[in-house]
């Protein structure tokens, strides 16, 4: 039963040529999605002209091309167009890595890692609807190609393997040891599958898919699908860090996520200016915030009489790592004891909004060389010295460097809510009633002057 339904989805697979000759990761991202999402094989090609040629020998066997847009391939696009006129072949083309283009028959999608685009779009094109694809009949073990498996660094789900008619469980898998288990497998299986349970499928290619993007260069991306992969890859190691904590691989994700806020607060004249980036992409609001507060302490430090460089690092370093135990942009929004008591927020994740300060602050004290007092600063990033729980009003025992982080992030999530109207005249105003002491003032006049 199980082996015709699995004969069955492959047999009404579809065929998508893919030209992009740059970055084998993103060919797997794409693979293992619209394999997932649509029922599709990939076919590679390394440029148009090769896709031409073998559209010449295949023309109605393929259902879709997708071509990753480069400055050089371009003019290519015109031919490609031509070409398919001539001979008649009615595959769509999506363009991807551009906004916009002249071929109005092509469609364009901007971020080369907006998978949900891609697949939305694939979808259409491939005349498969999106009540069909959430209920495509897939066998009760669902197949994923075993070179899939090399990305995993983390197993969190139960891996089957087919002997004979069954399936058996290969992998309950939760720690180091199965992992390199699975590595020696995967040296001397050779069969192409592995399986998941088919209720899995989609949370496993959502896992699988982030470490792919953790892989890929970052000099593949454009500025905007940088922080798009920052985003993608900031989940996967909030998960990393609670389950490993600091290692060698979490600290290089951290740094490259670190890397990409920082250089981009730097970058941005202005206010608007980085927010004129960030409105343009789907990061979530958890990334986002984290990216505006580096903006905005950096600026304070830059004018408050007793910021320096040091400083600047210890905030920058505050903001990327003050959320990092959070994983839902709902949880990120909540910043007092009464948002979370009217929250929908499930007992496990109230629990964790309540000590996500405090488990922060512990992981960052075991980072090599980490800023000094950054782990003070967000154990107490919500007004509560010892990191759990949330006040408005803040002792004697929260530091001066934790009060600007703190008024930088009430204005951080305002701007974030209320862009592309936001006043920050009117903002300040409101902050000056809610903050009246001497601590404040200074740090309020300055963000009151920040260029917008
Ligand atoms: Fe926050
Ligand atoms: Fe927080």
């Amino acid at each position: 039963m199980v082996n015709n339904v699995n004969s069955l989805y492959t047999s009404i697979m579809h065929n998508t040529l893919i030209v992009d000759n740059s970055s084998p990761e993103i060919e797997r991202l794409y693979s293992l999605n619209l394999f997932t999402w649509v029922n599709s094989r990939l076919i590679p090609k390394d440029s148009i002209d090769q896709a031409i040629d073998y559209l010449e020998i295949t023309k109605d066997d393929i259902d879709l091309i997708i071509v990753r847009y480069k400055e050089n391939n371009s003019s290519q696009l015109k031919t490609l167009k031509e070409k398919l006129d001539e001979q008649g072949v009615k595959s769509p083309v999506l363009v991807v890595g551009t906004k916009s283009g002249e071929i109005a028959d092509f469609t364009y999608i901007e971020s080369i890692l907006d998978i949900k685009d891609i697949v939305k779009y694939s979808a259409i094109m491939l005349k498969t609807t999106a009540a069909s694809m959430a209920h495509l009949k897939v066998p009760d073990y669902f197949p994923i190609p075993v070179e899939f498996f090399s990305y995993i660094t983390s197993p969190t789900f139960k891996i089957f393997k087919k002997s004979g008619e069954d399936f058996v469980l290969h992998l309950e898998s939760d720690d180091e040891y199965t992992l390199r288990e699975l590595d020696d497998f995967l040296k001397d299986y050779d069969t192409p599958y592995l399986y998941v349970l088919s209720d899995q499928r989609l949370h496993f290619v959502s896992y699988l898919s982030q470490e792919i993007v953790n892989q890929i260069s970052f000099r593949e991306l454009s500025d905007n699908d940088k922080i798009t992969a920052a985003d993608m890859t900031q989940f996967l190691l909030s998960k990393k860090l609670k389950k490993m904590g600091i290692t060698p691989q979490t600290l290089k994700m951290a740094k490259r996520n670190m890397e990409v806020m920082i250089t981009d607060s730097k970058m941005s004249p202005t206010v608007n200016s980085l927010m004129k980036k960030l409105m343009s992409n789907k990061a979530s609001y958890l990334f986002k915030h984290s990216q505006v507060l580096v903006y905005l302490c950096m600026h304070i430090m830059d004018h408050i009489e007793w910021g320096n460089e040091e400083q600047k690092k210890t905030l920058s370093f505050v903001a990327f790592f003050h959320d990092v135990m959070l994983e839902t942009d709902d949880q990120a929004r909540i910043h007092s004891q009464q948002e979370l008591d009217e929250s929908r927020l499930t007992p496990v994740e109230k629990k964790l909004v309540l000590e996500h300060a405090q488990k922060a602050a512990e992981i960052v004290q075991k980072y090599p060389k980490a800023p000094m007092g950054a782990d003070t600063i967000i154990r107490q990033h919500h007004g509560i010295p010892h990191g759990i729980g949330f006040s408005e009003y803040y002792s004697g025992k929260i530091s001066p460097m934790t009060i600007v982080f703190i008024l930088a992030e009430e204005l951080a999530d305002d701007i974030l809510r209320t862009s592309p109207e936001f006043n920050i005249k009117a903002k300040i105003r409101k902050m000056r009633d809610k903050y009246p002491t001497q601590r404040f003032k200074k740090i309020l006049d300055i963000l009151d002057e920040i260029p917008m």
